[in-house]
């Protein structure tokens, strides 16, 4: 599956969930998770988000292990999401901030 990684928090531009043809994206308040169950591994996403923050499980980054099993549980309690939306008001200031995690809402 694909992961949706550290450097979407406080940003959550959505594109990614435009490209995706089994709508498996799962929106929280400041982060998307992909659910690994319904992903095809099909690569569209991957290109779309401008955070470049999702990778193919295959080659995540060492210090991104944590979000397989964070895309897996909480695309299990969040609504889906299909459709583009405004990116978060300050994406622009995380964008590329280091070690999000701790700001993560659920
Ligand atoms: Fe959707 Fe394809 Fe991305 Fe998986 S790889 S989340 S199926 S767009
Ligand atoms: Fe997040 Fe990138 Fe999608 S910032 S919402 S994974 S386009």
């Amino acid at each position: 599956a694909f992961i949706v990684t550290d450097n979407c928090i406080r940003c959550k531009y959505t594109d990614c969930v435009e490209v995706c043809p089994v709508d498996c994206f799962y929106e929280g308040p400041n982060f998307l998770a992909i659910n690994p169950d319904e992903c095809i591994d099909c690569a569209l996403c991957e290109p779309e988000c401008p955070a470049n923050a999702i990778f193919s499980e295959d080659e995540l980054p060492e210090d991104q292990e944590v979000f397989v099993e964070l895309n897996q549980d909480l695309s299990q309690i969040w609504p889906n999401i299909t459709e583009k939306k405004e990116a978060l008001p300050d994406a622009a200031e995380w964008d590329g901030v280091e070690d999000k995690l701790e700001h993560l809402e659920r």
